[in-house]
């Protein structure tokens, strides 16, 4: 297992955010920390996602900052080049998987089906985002999913309706590595500066996420 791998099933849980506004970057990367959350997720659906991430890398560099919603080579080459350490997509398009493995870069294509998960696997994907997960069928539906691949050492990152009362049902499953999801910091909640808020909602998964250890 690479180091970011690893990094990722330590804290179990990768707050992915959509942030609008440069001011809100450092508050709100301090929230998930002090909440005991020292990693993020920044998607490609805003436009300030590479300052974002570039700031980050220079303010706190101690986090592990992700590139989410990576959805063309061109924001591929945005995260890369803005110091992300890790890359996130909604779905699995080779021509990014290709682009991201010529660069050594870590990236999690997301797979729903059988397909999709053979073809990435194929090209030397083992860690998958595993996306829209609780619409798709949630828990059962990834224990089926995954049960024919046991044997590939493969891992999930479960994302889409992941929430705090949920969460430990994804984690207790040996092939996830972690979960991601926007339920810890809200559009609304970093547009409103709901800080101590983002913070107390972290700090309440990671205590079940501790409990579950
Ligand atoms: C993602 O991009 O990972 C998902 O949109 C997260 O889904 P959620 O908003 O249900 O957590």
């Amino acid at each position: 297992m690479g180091i970011i791998e690893a990094k990722i099933k330590e804290h179990k849980i990768i707050p992915v955010i959509a942030i609008e506004k440069m001011d809100d970057v450092l508050p709100l990367a301090d929230s998930l920390t002090e909440g005991g959350l020292p990693l993020i997720e920044i998607t490609f659906r805003t436009k300030i996602a590479p300052e974002a991430i570039k700031l980050l890398q220079k303010e706190r560099p101690e986090m592990l900052i992700g590139a989410g919603t990576v959805l063309t080579n061109d924001e591929l080459e945005l995260a890369i080049d803005n110091g992300a350490a890790f890359g996130v997509a909604p779905g699995f398009n080779p021509k990014i998987v290709e682009e991201a493995l010529k660069n050594n870069f870590f990236f999690m294509p997301g797979i729903l089906t059988p397909s999709d998960l053979e073809a990435a696997l194929s090209m030397g994907i083992n860690v998958f985002k595993f996306f829209p997960a609780e619409a798709a069928g949630g828990v059962t539906y990834l224990k089926s999913l995954s049960a024919p691949y046991t044997h590939k050492n493969i891992q999930f990152i479960p994302t889409g309706g992941i929430n705090i009362k949920n969460l430990k049902d994804y984690l207790n499953l040996d092939e996830v590595l972690a979960v991601g999801g926007t339920w810890l910091a809200k559009k609304a909640e970093i547009e409103s500066g709901l800080w101590e808020m983002i913070l107390e909602k972290c700090q309440t998964a990671k205590s079940l996420v501790s409990l579950n250890n």
